[in-house]
């Protein structure tokens, strides 16, 4: 995007997300603690849309903050990528009592904000976490497990986007094999945004300080090196 156009892009972005702070269409603006708009980059390249906010979520008003979120800026981390670069939504805007699904007036009530959001950030690639994010974007019923890992050309408002549906990574959290399946869809992502891979992280040697044979102790409980390098 052009500098001046992301400007207007940020301020538009901005002003949406003021007016709809306080929208009652549907009724979990009764039960809601806040809506939760989005957060990110105005002008991201990227933008990932979840289902809806949970209970941290409902708190403190920003997407992706709960054991999910520290998943996703994990996943996010491993392709070179932080949660500023990016910009983070959801179907729903308010969260369901105890976090239930969506019901689908709730989402025909809500996806004009999300669409209105699209259409101010103009994304090269929406990443749809999940089923509801999924279907509701590619305007199919295919579900997450049928589609996810591969990129589809989508028209959402005014542009064309690249659709890349991964499942949410709240799964993850559930179902451990589920994180090798993120973490090879996430490696998809850099390319379909036109940037490289990270380089693998290499371990750089600690140097040893010159400590006396005398005053060495066995090693206690300390995780071992890989441990702590580990990413997950
Ligand atoms: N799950 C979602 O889909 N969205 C959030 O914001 C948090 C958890």
């Amino acid at each position: 995007m052009e500098p001046a156009a992301a400007a207007s892009a940020t301020t538009a972005l901005h002003d949406y997300g003021a007016q709809v702070a306080g929208c009652t269409k549907c009724a979990l603006a009764q039960t809601r603690t806040q809506v939760v708009f989005g957060s990110g980059a105005p002008d991201a390249d990227l933008m990932f849309v979840g289902e809806a906010p949970g209970f941290h979520e409902d708190k403190n008003g920003i997407p992706f903050v709960g054991a999910a979120g520290q998943l996703l800026i994990k996943l996010l981390a491993s392709i070179g990528l932080e949660r500023d670069e990016i910009y983070i939504a959801n179907v729903l805007k308010c969260r369901p009592p105890g976090n239930r699904d969506p019901h689908q007036e709730e989402i025909e009530a809500c996806e004009g904000h999300l669409f209105r959001q699209i259409e101010l950030i103009q994304p090269k690639v929406v990443a749809t976490l999940g089923n509801f994010s999924t279907k509701l974007l590619t305007g199919k019923s295919d579900g997450i497990t049928k589609v996810h890992g591969v990129e589809q050309r989508v028209r959402l408002g005014n542009s064309d986007v690249v659709l890349f549906p991964i499942f949410h990574p709240a799964a993850a959290l559930y179902t451990p094999r589920m994180l090798e399946v993120l973490q090879t869809d996430f490696a998809k992502i850099p390319a379909l945004i036109g940037r490289s891979m990270p380089e693998p992280q290499v371990a750089t040697p600690v140097e040893e300080p010159e400590v006396p044979t005398s005053a060495r102790t066995a090693p206690t409980d300390a995780p071992a090196p890989a441990a702590q390098l580990g990413l997950f």
